[in-house]
């Protein structure tokens, strides 16, 4: 991450930590929404390299053949023929437990009590509970930073949020941000917890960062489309405890055995399955992101809502707050991704931007910060968009969704917006649109 990255960023969420608070309660629960779609049984994380997902494709003899796609991923998501597969991307949900902070004040003088340990719920449970259960997925994209791992050296609230991913019975796959890391417990114990569940998609493996896996979407007996899930790493602040691994790393992008690896993935992929799409979700985004986000923006970095700019194209949505720039300056992980046929990014950490465009033929996609902790955007009543709270602001919050088609296309792009945040605001009626 570039030292002018980080500055901006440390003023934009020291201002939001200062300007945040009000009260509220805790109310644990869970519950489960009806998901049809089903893992490969034998796509547990122990068994991973054994996995059998099998189909059979009719020969050109007329013979059945068995293809075992999990030869080529590490997790196979079968869906029902009958109707498209929902992706959800939640990303940033960055939970905060302030008892557990690790300096007095670094949370400002108001916030210990708006962050509560006992605030979890309305700051981000309630959130992902609307979205998840509106959304009906067959699988849940997590683009990092889970928890701010600097408020969890006890890994309670980590612990906490598998158990609520748990309850909903339905394929997650989640990747470390910049923040995990900071616990203390470590991203060892922290990739563990992960594996150990049931529903959770994760591999750590040994490749820099912690978490590089990948996952298969099957439907009708094709492997449609194929996500690399990936760890951009960037721990600034990384616990010793992570880094006792040797593979977490500090400096954000990839590591060349990284690279190496999902290229060689991508490539018996295509190999095998010409027509399977694919795509990688990470953290944070490509430098590219910032080039490419520069048509509507202007240069200025925003803030622009694409959904009611002049300039739209079809298909591109959602708001752009401010872009940063990222890594890979020299372009040189974007040059493979394009040759190599990769059609859709799909990363988090700007948590004021939620924009979606095709650029030069590849989805960009911010996914939309699915939760109210740390610095995000808020609307008012009226539609306006701040990035700090007063008592008439709501967070804006929901979750980035899409659908693929019988052939892995992206179908119906869009942002679920939480019903008491941006889905209650009439953006047509303050835009003008009849
Ligand atoms: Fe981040």
């Amino acid at each position: 991450m570039k030292l002018s990255k980080i500055i901006l960023a440390a003023l934009f969420s020291l201002l939001a930590l200062f300007l945040m608070s009000c009260n509220d309660t805790q109310t644990e629960e869970t519950q489960t929404t009806e998901a049809e779609t089903t893992i490969s049984e034998e796509t547990s994380k122990e068994t991973t390299d054994e996995t059998t997902e099998e189909t059979t494709e009719e020969t050109t003899e007329g013979e059945m053949e068995t293809i075992n796609f999990s030869e080529y991923v590490d997790f196979v998501v079968s869906v029902p023929e009958d109707r498209e597969a929902v992706i959800l991307q939640l990303t940033d949900t960055q939970i905060i437990d302030s008892s557990q902070a690790r300096t007095p004040d670094r949370l400002g003088g108001l916030l210990p009590d708006h962050w509560g340990a006992d605030k979890k719920n309305e700051r981000c449970y309630d959130f992902l509970r609307d979205i998840i259960t509106n959304t009906s997925p067959d699988l849940i994209l997590i683009t990092g930073d889970i928890i701010y791992g600097e408020f969890d050296d006890s890994g309670n609230s980590l612990l906490e949020f598998v158990e609520f991913m748990e309850s909903f019975g339905i394929p997650w796959a989640p990747v470390f941000g910049n923040h995990d890391n900071e616990s203390k417990m470590g991203a060892d114990w922290q990739s563990a917890q992960f594996e150990n569940a049931e529903n959770c998609l994760f591999l750590q493996r040994t490749l820099t960062g912690n978490g590089n896996y990948s996952v298969g979407i099957e439907q009708g007996g094709k492997l449609t489309r194929v996500f690399f899930m990936l760890d951009s790493n960037g721990i600034a602040s990384a616990s010793d405890e992570s880094l006792a691994n040797g593979h977490t790393q500090r400096e954000a992008g990839f590591g060349r055995d990284q690279i190496k690896w999902f290229i060689s993935g991508i490539k018996d992929i295509k190999k095998n399955f010409s027509d399977t799409k694919i795509s990688l979700a990470f953290h944070i985004p490509l430098s590219v992101f910032n080039e490419a986000f520069e048509q509507y923006t202007e240069g200025s970095h925003g803030p622009v809502f694409i959904d009611y700019d002049e300039n739209k194209k079809d298909g591109d949505f959602g708001y752009i707050g401010f872009t940063y720039p990222g890594f890979d300056t020299d372009k040189s992980v974007w040059k493979d991704i394009k040759r190599f046929g990769v059609d859709s990014i799909f990363v988090g950490h700007e948590h004021a931007n939620s924009a979606s465009i095709v650029y030069e033929g590849i989805r960009l996609q911010y996914g939309m910060k699915s939760s109210g902790y740390d610095s995000i955007n808020y609307v008012s009543p009226e539609g306006n968009i701040e990035h700090t709270v007063y008592s008439t602001t709501i967070p804006w919050v929901g979750g980035s969704v899409f659908n693929l088609d019988s052939e892995g296309n992206i179908v119906n792009p869009h942002i679920y917006y939480c019903e008491n945040g941006g889905a209650s605001i009439d953006w047509d009626a303050i835009y003008g649109v009849n």
